[in-house]
């Protein structure tokens, strides 16, 4: 499927999905957004796909939504379109997992669409910011939700309300990302990683990010009561049984995500 606004390679079982609006430094307009959730959708069905990478450019991961497309819209219009909703939370029904790849700008809908996939790898140049403030507004599709409960009260406010970027460095300290590499090893590092997870059982994949999301969604107890019934059901897939004789039999395991 072509797109106008991404740019989708498959390559060992992991796609790569790049946001290709340059010239407005890959600001979020409602194009984008339909054409993202949809090659989502489909790479999410593809068996030949295993791992999705979602990333930008150098320059920019995503400046937020496309504020020239917003800036002429009335309450009524947004509240009757419900903007970028449906899209964004298809990219949540993805059982497949995202590693967000970022390098420059990460700023409000951008910022909120990085932290929606889930982990983020970025590099030295990776600025994230909630400037949604400057505009008169607030961030749109999770931004003080998500941000707050990945890096604490404080810095999300402090981020929310300032509007300042937040630069590599820091977002490592604080827990948004998971890594920090060089820009030119950006994508290396993510189709890397994305290759490692391709080469696992998906049925544990699958599972392993379930019970992660959910730990956003409910308390401690029931989080490690769900834990512990899903571990107890892996040992009804045949992954579980290649898995452990693999390791006595020193070998690589096979796997055949059943
Ligand atoms: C539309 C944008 C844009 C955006 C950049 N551009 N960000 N267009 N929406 N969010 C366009 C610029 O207008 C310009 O186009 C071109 O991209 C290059 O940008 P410059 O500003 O010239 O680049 P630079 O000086 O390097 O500054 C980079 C920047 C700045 C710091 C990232 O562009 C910036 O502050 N952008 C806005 C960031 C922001 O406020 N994001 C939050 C948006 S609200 P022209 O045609 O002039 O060359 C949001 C709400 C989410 O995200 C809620 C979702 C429902």
């Amino acid at each position: 499927m072509a797109w106008d606004t991404l740019i989708v390679e498959v390559e060992d079982n992991v796609a790569l999905v790049r946001l290709n609006r340059p010239e407005a430094l890959n600001a979020l307009n409602s194009q984008l957004m339909s054409e993202l959730a949809r090659a989502l959708t489909e790479l999410d069905r593809d068996d030949q796909v295993r791992c999705i990478v979602l990333t930008g450019s150098e320059k920019a991961f995503a400046a937020g939504a496309d504020i020239k497309e917003m800036s002429t819209k009335g309450f009524v219009d947004m509240f009757t379109e419900d903007f970028f909703t449906a899209d964004s939370e298809t990219l949540l029904r993805v059982r497949k997992p995202i590693i967000a790849a970022v390098s420059g700008y990460a700023l409000g809908g951008g910022c909120e669409l990085a932290m929606m996939c889930d982990f983020i790898i970025c590099s030295e140049s990776a600025k994230f910011g909630q400037p949604e403030i400057n505009l008169g507004v607030v961030a749109g599709i999770g931004g003080t939700q998500r941000l707050t409960r990945f890096v604490g009260k404080s810095k999300s406010m402090d981020m929310h309300l300032t509007g300042r970027f937040m630069d590599a460095a820091e977002a490592e300290r604080s827990g948004l990302v998971s890594r920090v590499v060089p820009v030119a090893d950006l994508i290396r590092e993510a189709m890397d990683a994305a290759r490692k997870i391709a080469a696992k059982s998906q049925v544990a994949v699958k599972v392993v990010k379930e019970a992660v999301n959910r730990s956003y969604e409910t308390s401690l107890r029931e989080g490690v009561l769900y834990e512990r019934r899903i571990f107890h059901a892996l040992f009804a897939s045949e992954d579980q049984k290649e898995g452990m004789a693999a390791f006595a039999e020193k070998r690589q395991p096979q796997f055949r995500d059943r």
